[in-house]
């Protein structure tokens, strides 16, 4: 009888149980193989703050062979923990992302991905000197939708990019909260730039530079903030590049406005405009000049049940049983590069975090 070649299994230890952890965790239980992949996904390790919150989290999700920790460090030492998803508020990534690769272990940290430029590649060079991988969080980059968008504008279809705008808003009740929210305390990271301007950001990125390698420099930035309870609750900004003299993004991101969660591209030949929400696209449409309309759906069936965030976790899987320490699509220059812009918006709109946070 020939021997069945062993599954792969990716094991994730979940750092923090909140609600961005919840989501994440459920969708690293549905199995991989429905995706084509030829890996599992396996959660063995949850570590929180609080053994009871830890071991709560494991019931609550039917996490069968997880093990409980009430601090990171246990989980950063578990050796049988492969990678850990950092689920923690910002001004927390910096340092749990650190110690994670410092104990050996693979990282996948939400975003915003530090609090400034200088902690990414400080995050950067660990990653690349231990050979360990590393990545941002941003979920969006791996739905089917955005990887077809990025194509169809590489192909030409809209002709040349010349106006990106990415709007991402939300009335969190910021006013309402108490001071400690996530959302609003500067100790945390809170206000705008860090919670909603990524993915304004990385849209706007991604579709001026369908390819990564394209972009070499920073862009000249024109920031605005409005500040209140010492964290930006609106932020916008205007990018210019110089790969790219006749573009423009204009990005901008709001906790204390009524929903918008919209991109808009328009290109010489036609305006292409995201399908469902930013941060989980769908597919899109495409309006041409002659007025002539396209709608392509991207959604797949076996992913229904998903939040999304199996596609990112499947990348995650692909890339480090390749042996990489960085995925191409969301790779360690553009981590460093989202966060040197947004370090300059934050200069020019006035805001001043606690230094405790900024330090690397
Ligand atoms: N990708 C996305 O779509 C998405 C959506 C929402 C949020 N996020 C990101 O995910 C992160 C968490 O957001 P969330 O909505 O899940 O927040 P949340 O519900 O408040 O959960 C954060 C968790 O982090 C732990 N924590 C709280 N304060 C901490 C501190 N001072 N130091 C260390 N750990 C602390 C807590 O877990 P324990 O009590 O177990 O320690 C808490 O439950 C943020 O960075 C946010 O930007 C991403």
């Amino acid at each position: 009888m020939t021997e069945q070649p062993q599954t792969k299994v990716l094991r994730w230890g979940i750092l923090a149980t909140g609600g961005i952890s919840t989501n994440f965790t459920k969708d690293l239980l549905i199995d991989a193989s429905t995706r084509g992949q030829d890996f599992k996904h396996a959660v063995v390790a949850v570590g929180s703050r609080s053994k009871d919150r830890a071991d709560a989290f494991i019931r609550e999700l039917g996490l069968d062979i997880a093990k409980g920790y009430g601090s990171a460090v246990d989980l950063f030492n578990d050796p049988n923990v492969d990678v850990v998803y950092v689920g923690t508020p910002n001004s927390n990534h910096y340092p749990a992302s650190k110690a994670a690769l410092l104990a050996g272990k693979h990282v996948l940290c939400e975003k915003g991905f530090t609090i400034n430029a200088k902690q990414a590649e400080e995050l950067v060079r660990i990653s690349e000197e231990k050979r360990l991988f590393l990545m941002e969080a941003m979920w969006s980059r791996f739905f089917p939708a955005t990887i077809a968008i990025q194509e169809v504008i590489a192909g030409g279809k809209i002709g040349t990019v010349r106006r990106v705008f990415a709007d991402l808003a939300q009335d969190f009740k910021t006013f309402d909260m108490d001071d400690g929210h996530r959302l609003i305390a500067p100790s945390l990271g809170g206000g705008a730039l860090l919670d909603l301007m990524p993915y304004t950001l990385h849209w706007a990125l991604l579709t001026l530079f369908p390819h990564p390698a394209e972009i070499s420099s920073i862009p000249k930035i024109v920031g605005q903030m409005t500040i209140s309870r010492s964290v930006d609750l609106h932020t916008t900004a205007v990018l210019s590049f110089d790969e790219l003299p006749s573009a423009q993004a204009v990005i901008s991101g709001s906790m204390a406005a009524g929903t918008v969660n919209q991109v808009v591209v328009q290109g010489s030949e036609g305006t292409l405009t995201v399908s469902g929400v930013m941060v989980a696209p769908t597919g899109y449409k495409i309006k041409y000049n002659d007025e002539r309309e396209e709608t392509v759906e991207c959604s797949d069936p076996n992913t229904d049940n998903a939040f999304g965030f199996c596609f990112e976790q499947d990348e995650v899987g692909r890339q480090i049983f390749a042996g990489s320490v960085e995925s191409p699509r969301n790779n360690h220059q553009t981590s460093i590069r989202v966060m040197t812009i947004l370090d300059e918006i934050k200069r020019q709109g006035g805001l001043i975090l606690p230094q405790e946070i900024e330090r690397v």
